[in-house]
């Protein structure tokens, strides 16, 4: 029987290939305008640095469900070797796939890994999300109006509502809230896609933003939470299915759409790992990096019961023999 720690010792810096290998695979296709090839050689890539594991994976946040996607999709086993660690994986092998895609910032690959039942299985549909940094954790309500979240926000981070600077997708739907929140005296700013990133960069100090609000994947709150539990901020999100068949399907889950769920209830394991490696630049990642014979890359990666957050720097060289000068 394998114990649980030495489950997140052996996988920690493990994770972390995997989601360099995605976006070495995605950075070849970054610029060039197709979504999906991003994607694609990201999956692919993903998929085969995580059969080299030696891990009887199941996906449990994946790229859709069996029928509607070839690779990584739900419920999909993975892992080779021995197969020691029986665990559950929640993988976005690109998280912004269109701005990986323009060229623009924030494109990542991200991955966690829990013990088994370690991560929620969330449908993919909307989730209503808060998340705030660590200060402000557990002081904060999803359902308290925007002003209220923010007041306690602002006293948690000891600074005045007007320099709090909350991160909202640009999306038609987020009209009102974005008027909450600068009515409230805060500054919003508006991304085009990526709520795990920015959740991150929310979490850590001097990056400039302070909170994440409105609707997003849930799959993405689960990856979210994973993070946010090793770094001790916080998420809260309530499922917002649009359609009877999502409700259905939430509810066949064992979901309640009236529940706000915590940091905790998306990602119940102990042992957790995040990676997540840069695509494209962002605030708290630089994305890959090509010179002639290799490539650069930096991750973030970190463990919840080893309380480590590893910031890497990697020099992956393609051909031995190449004569390539790193660089510090
Ligand atoms: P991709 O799946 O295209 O990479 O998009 C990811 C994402 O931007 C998440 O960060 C976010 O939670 C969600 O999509 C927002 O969905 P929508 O684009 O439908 O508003």
């Amino acid at each position: 029987m394998t114990s649980l720690s030495s489950l997140e010792q052996a996988l920690v810096l493990e994770t972390v290939r995997v989601t360099e290998q995605a976006a070495l695979a995605a950075s070849r296709w970054t610029g060039k305008g197709d979504k999906h090839e991003v994607d694609r050689a990201a999956t692919e890539a993903m998929r085969e640095a995580l059969n080299a594991l030696d891990i009887e994976g199941t996906v449990v946040i994946g790229e859709g469900e069996m029928d509607e996607a070839p690779m990584l999709y739900i419920g999909e086993k993975v892992g080779g070797g021995a197969r020691r660690f029986p665990i559950d994986i929640a993988v976005d092998p690109v998280e912004g796939t269109t701005v990986a895609a323009k060229g623009l910032p924030n494109g990542i690959a991200v991955i966690a890994i829990a013990e088994r039942g370690g991560l929620m299985h969330a449908p993919d549909i909307y989730m209503d999300k808060l998340v705030v940094p660590p200060p402000a954790a557990g002081r904060v309500r999803l359902d308290w109006p925007v002003e209220a979240n923010l007041n306690v926000l602002a006293q948690s981070l000891e600074r005045a509502v007007e320099d709090l600077v909350v991160v909202v997708l640009d999306r038609e739907r987020h009209e009102t809230l974005i008027q909450s929140v600068r009515r409230a005296g805060a500054r919003v700013k508006l991304i085009e896609q990526g709520d795990v990133i920015a959740s991150l960069a929310a979490a850590v100090r001097g990056t400039g933003v302070h909170a994440v609000m409105g609707w997003g994947g849930a799959p993405e709150g689960v990856i979210t939470a994973a993070a946010l539990k090793c770094l001790g901020g916080e998420i809260q999100g309530r499922f917002m299915p649009e359609t009877a068949e999502q409700r259905e399907r939430l509810r066949g889950m064992g979901l309640d759409e009236m529940q706000v769920y915590t940091t905790a209830d998306l990602a119940p394991g102990e042992q957790l790992v995040f990676s997540a490696t840069g695509i494209t630049d962002g605030e708290l990642l630089q994305g890959v990096r090509r010179f002639g014979g290799g490539a650069r890359t930096h991750s973030v990666v970190m463990g919840h019961a080893s309380r480590v957050v590893r910031f890497i720097d990697s020099v992956h060289l393609e051909e031995h023999g190449a004569r390539v000068t790193i660089r510090v």
